[in-house]
């Protein structure tokens, strides 16, 4: 089998490549490098340095390669960029991906797997201790949200329409790395904003203290970037093996980890003394969002394995690899 892999030079997209190298699939990668970083790649795989909003410049590349699925991670991923370039992100991640599923049907190729995100929810009414399963309301927040839940609806069409085999993957807090050279370098998640403000000498900021949870602060659901690339392998093996069918399905561990917590882990990790700074709620953060994961364990055999403290020990790893 040949898998296109958008996105493919990206944080999360070179360990997909790499575990889907693994599983003894073969690999063409698709990327505009406008975030990625080809040398994250082997040496000698099929690299198409295209842009997805160039429509002709992706038929091309179903006449260059003969292909069998796609698993589609190229998108821009900022929320606060986002909003404030709601038509840029609209044509990058929904424009973007109607051009990939046109080339695909084109091409009779109907194996997707598609990076979407816990974004698509919102900011849904929970206990800190519920957790979000699937059939959840989905209601963004956000344009970023929105865009992943557009392209959601028109996998799902595709699935009706053109007979594909979609598995929506919705991602929670993806962090860590596999290995160092692969990991994050990019500064919006808590992880590496943690790491950051200790490299400034700076104490961590919790945005919200009082919220309804054990600590006051935040929870979120982390899941290893490696527990989330062996989760794709499982995702590829499902839609392989499904007819036309449209699967949404939450990649998480099904445990929370509020903020304090998290920080108390890196300080750990790295033998500093951090004392966070509380600071004011920010809009649009819900007080918990954990994964009902167990659609992921029914579906694709697929549960993740990898504790907070492995995410927080490679990923600083990572990231003091990729400071040197
Ligand atoms: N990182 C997270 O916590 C998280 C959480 C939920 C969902 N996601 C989704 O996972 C996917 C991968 O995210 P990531 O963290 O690896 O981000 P990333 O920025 O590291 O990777 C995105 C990759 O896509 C490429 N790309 C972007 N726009 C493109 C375009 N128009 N054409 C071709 N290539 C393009 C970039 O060059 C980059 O290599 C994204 O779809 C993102 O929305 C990420």
């Amino acid at each position: 089998m040949n898998w296109l892999i958008t996105g493919g030079a990206g944080y999360i997209g070179s360990h997909v490549v790499y575990e889907t190298l693994r599983s003894g699939r073969d690999v063409i990668v698709l990327d505009d490098l406008s975030s990625g970083i080809k040398s994250r790649l082997p040496d000698g795989i099929p690299f198409e340095e295209v842009t997805l909003t160039d429509r002709d410049a992706v038929f091309a590349v179903f006449d260059r390669h003969k292909i069998s699925g796609v698993l589609h991670l190229a998108a821009k991923k900022q929320v606060g960029e986002s909003i404030l370039h709601p038509d840029y992100y609209w044509e990058e991640n929904v424009v973007g991906l109607q051009n990939l599923v046109d080339a695909m049907a084109a091409n009779n190729v109907a194996n997707f797997v598609f990076s979407s995100s816990a974004a698509v929810y919102g900011q849904p009414d929970l206990k800190f201790d519920d957790l979000v399963d699937e059939a959840a309301n989905c209601a963004p927040i956000n344009p970023y949200g929105e865009t992943k839940l557009e392209g959601e609806n028109i996998s799902e069409k595709c699935a009706a329409n053109s007979d594909f085999s979609v598995a929506a993957l919705r991602y929670f807090n993806v962090a860590g790395a596999g290995k160092p050279e692969l990991g994050d370098q990019s500064i919006f998640n808590l992880v590496p904003i943690v790491f950051e403000t200790l490299d400034r000498g700076d104490r961590p900021k919790v945005f919200g203290n009082d919220y309804p949870t054990p600590d006051g602060s935040c929870i979120r659901d982390y899941v290893h970037v490696q527990d989330l690339a062996e989760a794709h392998v499982a995702a590829m093996e499902f839609v392989e093996n499904s007819g036309a069918i449209f699967m949404p399905i939450n990649i998480g561990t099904g445990t929370g980890s509020s903020v304090f917590e998290v920080i108390d882990k890196i300080s750990q990790v790295t033998g500093s003394t951090m004392e966070p700074v509380s600071a004011a709620r920010r809009n649009g953060d819900p007080a918990a969002l954990v994964a009902n994961v167990s659609r992921a364990k029914e579906m694709l055999n697929w549960s993740s394995k990898r504790t907070l403290d492995d995410i927080a020990k490679s990923a600083w790893e990572a990231w003091q690899f990729n400071r040197k």
